[in-house]
Parts: structure tokens; C-alpha cells; sequence
């Protein structure tokens, strides 16, 4: 069974494995200390008590944005980032968010079904946002930007 929680600082280093296993370009671990805090809000995944998953959520005004999102890898495709989308998106309905955005690199198919999936659509396209290390892409790779309206009433 999987259960969820919000996570503090004193999970960092569960945070940072599976980041570090699922990101070529990892955030940096003061980037992740600085997100667990303020503005930011978060919801981690458990088995057991184990850390398999997590999302870190920003607000700003009636916009949040989904800024991180992971599952580790030998926990994928078992529906856990579904779970933990849906959450994000709860978490805007109930904290009176009007806009929900999130960047994705281009060539992250994953990624993007799963948002489709959700309900998000492209707005726009972020040229040469990400670090690259795919030789074809000159050091950079494009930001696909997503959205979703929430609607009140
Ligand atoms: C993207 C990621 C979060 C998906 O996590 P997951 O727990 O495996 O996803 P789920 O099992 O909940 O699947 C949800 C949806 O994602 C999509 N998806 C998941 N795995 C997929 C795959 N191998 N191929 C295509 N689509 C896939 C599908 O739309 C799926 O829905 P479906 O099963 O009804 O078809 C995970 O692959 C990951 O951590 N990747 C590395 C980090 C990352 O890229 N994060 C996003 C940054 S913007």
C-alpha cells in the first residue's frame, strides 16, 4: 500500500536518492533544501516506510506550479506519479489556485502523457531551457510549457 505525507528537511537525503536516480541534470541539494519551506509545498510517496516518490509544488499568487516531480525507478509504472499529480492538482482546488503550470523537457514523453493525461495542454515552448548532454542539441534542450485552468463555482 502506498501512503502519502508532506516531508521536512530531516528527508533530504531520501528526497535527494531518488532525484539524483531520476534526473540527468539532479537539483543541487541547497536548490532542494530551499524548496521544503516558504512558499514551496510538497507530498512524498511511501511503501512501507520507504520513500519511493515525491513532488515539490510553488505558489505564487492564484498560480502553482508543479516545479519537481519523481518516482524512483524500480517503483515506476505503478501508478504512484498518477497519485501524486492528482494530489497537486487537489492541493491548488483546495488552497484557491486559479492556474496550474509546469515545464517539461521536450523529449520527456513520459512525463507528458502522464500531464495529459491529467488534464494539462501545452501553452508554449521555453527555446533551449534545459542543460543538454544529448550532442545533437548544441548543450540545450527546449521547455514545453503546460497549463491548467481551475475552475471555481
Ligand atoms: C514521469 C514519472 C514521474 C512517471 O512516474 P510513474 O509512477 O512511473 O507514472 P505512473 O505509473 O503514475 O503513470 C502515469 C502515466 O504516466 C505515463 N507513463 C508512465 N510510464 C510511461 C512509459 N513508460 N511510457 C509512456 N508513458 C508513461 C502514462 O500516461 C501513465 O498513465 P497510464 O498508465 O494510464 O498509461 C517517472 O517516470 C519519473 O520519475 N521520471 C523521471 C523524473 C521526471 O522526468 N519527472 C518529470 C519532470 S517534468
Amino acid at each position: 500500500m502506498i501512503t502519502f505525507k508532506p516531508v521536512t528537511e530531516a528527508s533530504i537525503d531520501a528526497l535527494m536518492a531518488i532525484e539524483n536516480a531520476c534526473h540527468s541534470h539532479p537539483w543541487a541539494l541547497n536548490t532542494m533544501q530551499s524548496c521544503l519551506a516558504g512558499r514551496y509545498f510538497n507530498l512524498a510517496a511511501f511503501k512501507a516506510e520507504q520513500m519511493v516518490g515525491f513532488y515539490i509544488g510553488e505558489k505564487a499568487g492564484p498560480d502553482f506550479t508543479l516545479m519537481d516531480i519523481c518516482v524512483a525507478p524500480q517503483f515506476q509504472g505503478q501508478g504512484i506519479a498518477k497519485q501524486l499529480l492528482n494530489a497537486f492538482i487537489s492541493y491548488g482546488e483546495q488552497h484557491s489556485a486559479e492556474n496550474l503550470f509546469l515545464e517539461v523537457r521536450e523529449t520527456n514523453t513520459r512525463a507528458i502523457a502522464l500531464y495529459e493525461q491529467a488534464g494539462f495542454t501545452e501553452m508554449s515552448v521555453r527555446k533551449n531551457y534545459y542543460p543538454s548532454d544529448d550532442p545533437a542539441k548544441n548543450g540545450y534542450e527546449d521547455a514545453i510549457l503546460m497549463g491548467m485552468t481551475l475552475l471555481f463555482g
